[in-house]
């Protein structure tokens, strides 16, 4: 299969560096020329892992190219998947739409034959309707039949998770959509990957009803994790406890300090909106937004809680600043709010992030970036785990202890238990256990 990869950034770039693993020609597509120069020349814009290998493996073997050139490749190809952003759309929380929109435009006047353009960026259901109408609009000789087929990788986990997915979602209301979308995925039907063929407008909702349950089940187990410290119970416990029951399940049953990340924030918002434009509220997902917002501030007072009600002048060593570990991504990670509400207690911050401390530079302001946990824990009261990078899971705790003021230890990500941490005679707070 011919296949144009519109976007270059996340989803666009493991997306289609994984259907040229399958053997398909790709051609990703993008409109920043300083990121198809760095793609180009070997480089890979993000962090994650294996991308590298898997990229340069299959430019090598001809099957991966990068250009910023649309029209030449889409006019060959069978499939062209819109990779681009859906960014919330400043004021109202809707999906800004307008790179899918552009692209759609720019597709429809470089068609030349049968073509199924596929809407792979998470949008609004009833995208799928705007890009045909946009497409007919501006070519009205154009030949093509428009899908649906979301994305369901996690950063982090975005090449596995693409090639050995729970299931792969297609919506399409044009029959003839059918037999190219089986041949894109055909190398994973034998891996017996379920695939959902739906309509168009299901499958849109599909994505968004996904992504709003896990940021909802999060949401759910973090407050039980505060009930847990008010009534004495172990929150890890109770997570076990539920997900054993397999209508439950055990995966994002994990406490913390509230979900981030480009996905959960935006896509919750937008379905809300979405929700109550059709007058149909989805008041679940309206009280899950509302209480993660609030926890990021709230584990920042846990902070000073632990540091008997005053941070004035003291210093806080952060480990972790990415909204999750193996990745650089900052976008709304818990570490932001938490940060600036400690820097408006008074508290002054150093900071060890293995991959994100670039990106947290112009975010954050006024943070000592060090080179190591350790260096981060030189002189603080406490040291606060925000983000559970595996580097964090086995510190040397009487080293780390040795250079602190006062040895305070905050995991919010319970990645140590207490009698360790004790042991080496730090003070262990940590999420919706007892301590
Ligand atoms: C999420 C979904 O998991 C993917 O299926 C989806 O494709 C993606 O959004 C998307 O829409 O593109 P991602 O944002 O990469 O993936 O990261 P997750 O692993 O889902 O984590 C999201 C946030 O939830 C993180 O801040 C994480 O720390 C938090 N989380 C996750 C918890 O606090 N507890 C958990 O048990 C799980």
């Amino acid at each position: 299969m011919r296949i144009v990869m519109i976007g270059s950034g996340y989803v666009g770039l493991v997306s289609g560096a994984c259907f040229a693993d399958f053997g398909h020609d790709v051609v990703c597509v993008d409109k920043d020329d300083a990121k198809v120069g760095k793609l180009q020349a070997g480089g890979i814009p993000i962090y994650e892992p294996g991308l590298d290998a898997l990229v340069a493996k299959n430019v090598a073997a001809g099957r991966l190219s990068f250009t910023t050139d649309l029209a030449g490749p889409v006019g060959e190809a069978d499939v062209v998947f819109i990779g681009v952003g859906t960014p919330t759309r400043r004021g109202d929380g809707h999906a800004d739409l307008s790179y899918v929109h552009g692209a759609a435009r720019e597709i429809a006047a470089a068609l030349k034959r049968f073509t199924v353009v596929v809407t792979k960026s998470t949008v609004p259901v009833g995208t799928g309707d705007e890009v045909e109408r946009i497409i007919r609009e501006t070519n009205p000789d154009a030949d093509f039949a428009v899908a649906s087929n979301p994305e369901f990788l996690r950063e982090g986990a975005a090449i596995e998770d693409f090639k050995r997915p729970d299931r792969i979602v297609v919506g399409i209301e044009d029959e003839r959509a059918r037999e190219p979308m089986e041949a894109v995925y055909r190398p994973l039907y034998l891996n017996k990957s379920p695939v959902m063929f739906t309509s168009r407008r299901t499958s849109e909702l599909i994505k968004y009803a996904a992504n709003a349950f896990l940021a909802m089940k999060i949401t759910f187990i973090n407050e039980v994790a505060d009930l847990c410290e008010k009534v004495g119970a172990d929150v890890q416990e109770v997570s076990r406890g539920i997900g054993l029951d397999n209508r439950i399940g055990g995966k994002f049953l994990h406490a913390g300090p509230g979900y981030g990340g480009s996905c959960f924030p935006k896509d919750t918002l937008a379905l809300v909106k979405t929700a109550q434009d059709h007058d149909s509220p989805l008041r679940l997902i309206e009280t899950t937004v509302a209480v993660n917002d609030t926890r990021k501030r709230a584990m920042a007072r846990k902070v000073v809680a632990a540091l008997d009600g005053d941070v004035r002048g003291k210093t806080v060593a952060i480990l972790g600043l990415t909204f999750k570990p193996n990745t650089d991504d900052m976008r709304e990670a818990p570490s932001i709010s938490i940060i600036q509400a400690l820097q408006d207690a008074g508290a002054t911050i150093r900071a060890y992030d293995p991959e994100g401390m670039e990106a947290a530079r112009p975010m954050l302001g006024d943070v000592t970036y060090t080179r190591s946990a350790y260096d981060a824990a030189d002189g603080a009261a406490a040291v606060v785990i925000v983000t559970e990078w595996d580097a964090f899971r086995a510190l040397d705790l009487h080293r780390l202890k040795a250079t602190m003021e006062s040895p305070v230890m905050v995991d919010l990500r319970n990645i140590y238990n207490a009698a360790q941490v004790e042991r080496a005679g730090l003070r262990y707070i940590s999420v919706g256990r007892p301590s």
